[in-house]
């Protein structure tokens, strides 16, 4: 069975999820659950890939991301959220895929040469980190997926998928669906130095953030660099607290006080944080609030994380009969 409206995709357990999640995936997922049938995972194997020497985190990463997930409003009526390591379909169609995936496809995907250059303080000449596009092709097409919404940086390993999909086809006969990225416009979400939202610059505010941490991080972000006094005029187009205004402010007031008052100088920083906070903790303290709420329930993951074991489970057991029922294994 297939369905045209299949929505499938996942994330790493980096652990505590921030603004830069929220508004370049959770959003989103949250808009898709209600149109299509959903499963998002959290991938812990594919942490693997690169985190192997140092797992002690990944248990309590895989909790902390779970409950972000639920807080920003991943709905486990709706969309199937599940663990990749509890479905063990996934291993498996990833060795049967293995089998028919030119090692040259690998190596020639531009995200694994990046890496392998960016990442010296690893060692990534394993099997697994070169296999991973094989692992990301089997989780997807064991669903059957029709969409995968994912950020531009994991294109190519899509185009994989559907060009293992394809030879697989090929050879056995039409079983799997090729996927579509589903490439969504993000806003840009900096962090309080201004660079990239990232844990590991240190600059992220986090869904986890009371309303109290938000605005003891928003009170000295970078802003424009040139105006250093209260009377220099600013503008607005190179600072990274007007890029969270665009998130969080109505466009009126952004077109009428902010952008007008930076550029005359006719508003301080302090005061356009003011105006941003204003907006800011009004919209992330219902998912703080729902976050403080599931944690105290102990059970709460587990549950949610069985519960989608089970629905997924169905789904990749059918695939993987048909997989096999091709390559007559
Ligand atoms: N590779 C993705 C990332 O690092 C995570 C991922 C694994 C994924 N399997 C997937 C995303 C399948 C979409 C579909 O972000
Ligand atoms: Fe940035 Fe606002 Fe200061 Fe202008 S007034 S530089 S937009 S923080």
């Amino acid at each position: 069975m297939t369905s045209k409206n299949r929505v499938l995709s996942g994330m790493r357990p980096t652990g505590r999820l921030h603004l830069g999640h929220l508004f370049g995936a959770l959003d989103n997922w949250r808009r898709l659950q209600e149109a299509y049938e959903c499963f998002f995972f959290v991938a812990d194997w594919h942490a693997l890939t690169t985190e192997y020497a140092d797992t002690k985190g990944i248990r309590d990463n895989i909790r902390e991301m779970v409950l972000d997930m639920l807080a920003a409003g991943i709905d486990p009526s709706k969309a199937t959220l599940f663990l990749q390591s509890r479905l063990h379909e996934h291993a498996e169609l990833y060795l049967l895929l293995s089998m028919i995936t030119p090692v040259p496809w690998l190596e020639r995907n531009p995200t694994y040469k990046e890496q392998q250059q960016e990442l010296t303080t690893k060692d990534l000449s394993t099997h697994g980190f070169l296999g991973y596009p094989v692992l990301m092709a089997s989780d997807i097409l064991i669903y059957k997926a029709n969409h995968v919404p994912v950020g531009i940086d994991q294109v190519p390993h899509l185009e994989l998928a559907r060009e293992i999909a394809r030879r697989f086809n090929t050879l056995y006969g039409e079983v799997l669906v090729e996927p579509q990225p589903l490439l969504t416009e993000f806003a840009k979400v900096p962090g309080t130095d201004g660079r990239k939202m990232s844990k590991s610059y240190g600059n992220a505010i986090y869904l986890s953030d009371s309303p109290e941490q938000v605005t003891a991080k928003i009170k000295p972000m970078v802003t424009d660099p040139a105006r250093v006094r209260r009377r220099d005029p600013g503008n607005p187009d190179v600072c990274p607290v007007f890029d969270l205004h665009k998130i969080f402010t109505p466009k009126v007031e952004r077109d009428t006080a902010i952008d007008p008052g930076c550029r005359t100088a006719g508003i301080g920083c302090l005061d356009c944080k003011g105006m941003l906070l204003e907006h800011m903790l009004p919209a992330l303290r219902p998912i703080y609030e729902k976050r403080q709420e599931l944690a105290t329930r102990s059970e709460v993951v587990q549950e949610v994380l069985e519960d989608g074991w089970a629905r997924a489970k169905k789904v990749a057991g059918e695939t993987l009969s048909e997989v096999k029922a091709a390559m007559r294994i």
